[in-house]
């Protein structure tokens, strides 16, 4: 049997990822701060499924408590996956946002998939196995439609998943960042955001049911609204040509001070 954990499984994208990685045969662990609906979800997997559930309370801001998920990944049986879920949204703008909000939002949005990665990723590097899912967002590739520091956090999400790919794929690790685009969940309205308001919302099972797809597929990156593969390839492509510029040793012609010749 393997193990995943996920974070954030008490509604949204993580509740329904549990339900899925359940029915393939998943052992769970659910991390959220909900405790009735982490034992409701968990009363409802063990009903359905032959597969055991572990609950784990815990708010990922607080250094102690996260500290708790990252001893269990450590920890045996082991997780064989990491579903880094866990997330929120800000209200206001930048300008308006609350600082001490803003602060606790980068712990929950980057702080703590970071730590939980680390933790999970020793185990997983020494059994040569394992895979972890980062859930970022289009708004990585889109900020100007979502300004603000949220849009940010779901960047770090794509440029970890990506970072950590290339250095614990060739030893056996799956990395998948899956990017959203808007999706019918608690988010919203959590931040304030009457969801009615926004045009094209994709309902969060079809959102987990592709997710899976590209998981199976083993895709480094996969977002589920796009039609085209060539569309996300082509993006990379971009990104690798302007990439071959970056070890010149001397700034480019177009950046030089041009001096006039002396009389
Ligand atoms: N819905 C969208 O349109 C959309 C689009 C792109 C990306 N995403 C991303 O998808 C992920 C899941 O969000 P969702 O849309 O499913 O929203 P959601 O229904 O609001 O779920 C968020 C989950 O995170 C948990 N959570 C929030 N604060 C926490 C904390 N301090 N400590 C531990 N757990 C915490 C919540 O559980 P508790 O309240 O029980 O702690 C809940 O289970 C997020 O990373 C989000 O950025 C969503």
């Amino acid at each position: 049997m393997s193990v995943a954990l996920v974070t954030g499984a008490s509604s949204g994208i993580g509740a329904v990822y549990s339900r899925r990685l359940a029915a393939r045969g998943y052992d769970l662990v659910l991390v959220a701060r909900d405790t009735q609906r982490l034992n409701a979800l968990a009363a409802e997997l063990r009903a359905a499924h032959p597969v055991s559930v572990e609950v784990l309370i815990a708010d990922l801001t607080d250094a102690e408590q996260l500290e708790q998920v990252g001893a269990r990944l450590r920890s045996d049986p082991p997780v064989d996956l990491l579903v880094n879920n866990a997330g929120a949204g800000l209200r206001g703008s930048f300008e308006t946002a609350d600082p001490v909000a803003m602060e606790k939002l980068l712990k929950l949005n980057v702080g703590a998939p970071t730590l939980l990665a680390s933790a999970a990723l020793k185990g997983m590097v020494a059994r040569g196995t394992g895979a972890i899912i980062n859930i970022g967002s289009v708004v990585a590739l889109a900020p100007e439609r979502f300004p603000g520091v949220y849009a940010a956090t779901k960047a770090y999400m794509l440029t970890l998943s990506q970072g950590l790919a290339a250095e614990v794929g060739p030893k056996g690790i799956y990395v998948q960042a899956v990017l959203p685009a808007a999706t019918r969940t608690e988010i919203w309205e959590r931040s304030g955001i009457d969801i009615n308001q926004i045009p094209g919302m994709m309902e969060v099972d079809d959102l987990v049911d592709a997710a899976l797809v590209g998981f199976d597929r083993r895709e480094a990156v996969t977002i589920p609204p796009v039609p085209e593969a060539a569309a996300w390839e082509a993006f990379e492509q971009a990104r690798f040509a302007l990439a071959s510029g970056f070890g010149n040793a001397t700034p480019a012609a177009r950046y030089r001070i041009e001096t006039a010749p002396a009389e």
